[in-house]
């Protein structure tokens, strides 16, 4: 195991999140550079840590299984012919170490025979030097080889390099793990990282990348063909490949809404759900050789029946692109709402197009994050905090403000991730009033909500602020912000219909 770890790894050795590791780092309590820390310094900082127990870990697991469905409980154990080609990899490691040992044993025999030819050649006065040597000599070679001496957390990285593989993408720096079945681009995509691709099914080549270091092993054929000389360059598809050992990857990551192509996709009604009376829980899902490609916090504009179509918010995580989740308010007179609450039915086609809107989590960033989703403006904002979720950003603050208490029509899974993680923080506020029209003493009354919020929080101005909702209520809101003086690239919208 080398010397330095990278965070994930680091994370998932102690059995805490990055995010923990992260908090350390910034208020001074451990030593990073550039993203890695130590062995020594990891140890120090965790000198009791439990290398058996990895509750932590399962916890968050099971956060995330809540979080993403079915999607995560479907993992399993790598197949066996990735395992196997692990386990080789472990071997080599092995019987290099031990044929090293070996070479190292012989080499302090030599040693104690010169140090005795040495010994018989010097004159009376330097034997008191030369025992003394060897006396040190004697102690570090006892203290090097009992069992205590073995580094329990190199024992635990050799188990989990079984289980898992690191990746590292270059030039971004950004790591994650390898699991189960996954291929590299589904494991970047659990982890919240957006990679370039298309198709997902080895067809369209807009995966391609560079394999810098490390094995990687063909999972699943594919129709793109990659030249002779790509091959010998490094070049694979991320979406057909695994990683065998730890391996480094050079690959683009989209860092901005520029970065995504505008798709057209036929999309299929998987489930149609009523929520309550005016919102209802809308389940696309895509085909599997064209996914959508978006970024968390994005629409689509959807397109049902003969004409209607709306643009919505997707109220799912960019990990999950072939499930597309959408909060459907009905709203009297509206063509598009009535048409999916009244006639809309299982494996009816519906058309997306996009993705818009830039109101995205600006993941680099080390501030903790306050949402403040008016209505459905849950909808981009439960995207955006299941995408922090997968990046181990926890410290989460959400007010959901509800124009009455069945606006705030999904409750229950805001409040699981308030139960489940140490920092996340959920309240419900009522407005009692139609946040769609937000003038005059409404105006006064929904400023007046959010002082007393801000009072509540004094750390609030030190976050990031995200809020979506009904574009009356949501410029109330920023107005709030930006005149407390926050920057506007520190005030997130989005208007939601
Ligand atoms: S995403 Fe199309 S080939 Fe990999």
């Amino acid at each position: 195991m080398s010397d330095v770890l990278s965070l994930t790894r680091a994370a998932r050795l102690i059995g805490v999140t990055r995010a923990e590791l992260q908090k350390k780092i910034q208020r001074g309590e451990m030593i990073s550079h550039d993203g890695t820390v130590t062995v020594g310094n990891l140890l120090a900082c965790y000198p009791d840590a439990q290398l058996e127990d990895d509750a932590e870990t399962r916890r968050i697991a099971q956060i995330k299984e809540r979080a993403f469905g079915k999607r995560v409980l479907e993992r399993s154990l790598p197949e066996p012919e990735v395992l196997a080609a692990r386990i080789i990899e472990l071997s080599k490691t092995l019987a290099h170490s031990e044929a090293q040992l070996k070479r190292f044993n012989t080499l302090l025999g030599k040693l104690w025979d010169k140090l005795n030819e040495t010994e018989a050649k010097l004159d009376a006065g330097a034997h008191a030097t030369v025992e003394e040597l060897r006396q040190w000599i004697t102690l570090e070679v006892e203290m090097a080889t009992e069992p205590g001496f073995i580094n329990p957390l190199a024992v635990k990285d050799a188990v989990l390099s079984v289980m898992t593989a690191q990746v590292t993408v270059l030039p971004s720096k950004h790591d994650f793990l390898v699991e189960g079945h996954d291929t590299l681009l589904e494991a970047a995509m659990r982890a919240g990282i957006p990679l370039d691709y298309g198709c997902s099914g080895g067809n369209c080549g807009k995966c391609k990348a560079k394999v810098v270091s490390g094995k990687v092993r063909k999972t699943r054929l594919h129709d793109f063909v990659i030249s002779e000389v790509e091959k010998s360059q490094g070049y694979i598809l991320l979406c057909s490949n695994t990683a065998v050992s730890d391996v480094v990857i050079e690959a683009p990551v989209a860092n901005s809404v520029l970065d995504m192509p505008f798709q057209q996709i036929k999309a299929h009604v998987k489930t149609t759900g009523h929520i309550n009376d005016d919102m209802l829980l809308l389940h696309l899902q895509t085909p599997r050789t064209q996914r959508l490609r978006f970024l968390a916090g994005q629409s689509v504009t959807l397109r049902v029946g003969q004409s209607y179509s709306a643009e919505l918010p997707i109220a799912s995580c960019p990990c999950d692109d072939r499930n597309l989740l959408f909060h459907v308010h009905r709203q009297n007179g509206n063509l598009f709402s009535d048409f999916i609450f009244d006639h809309l039915k299982h494996n009816d086609t519906v058309e997306v197009e996009g993705p818009l809107g830039e109101f995205i989590l600006h993941d680099r960033s080390p501030r903790p994050l306050y949402f403040f989703a008016f209505d459905t403006g849950f909808a981009p904002i439960k995207s955006v905090i299941e995408h922090a979720l997968s990046l181990n950003i926890e410290t989460v603050n959400l007010h959901w403000i509800g124009s009455n208490p069945q606006s705030i029509y999904l409750p229950n899974i805001a409040h699981a991730w308030d139960d489940a993680l140490d920092d996340f923080h959920y309240e419900e506020h009522v407005a009692g009033f139609d946040l769609r029209t937000v003038s005059g003493n409404r105006e006064a009354t929904l400023l007046k909500l959010l002082d007393d919020i801000h009072a509540a929080d004094k750390n609030m101005l030190k976050g990031d602020i995200y809020i979506a909702g009904p574009e009356e209520a949501v410029s109330v809101a920023e107005g709030f912000f930006l005149g407390k003086g926050l920057p506007k690239t520190r005030v997130a919208v989005a208007s939601v219909k």
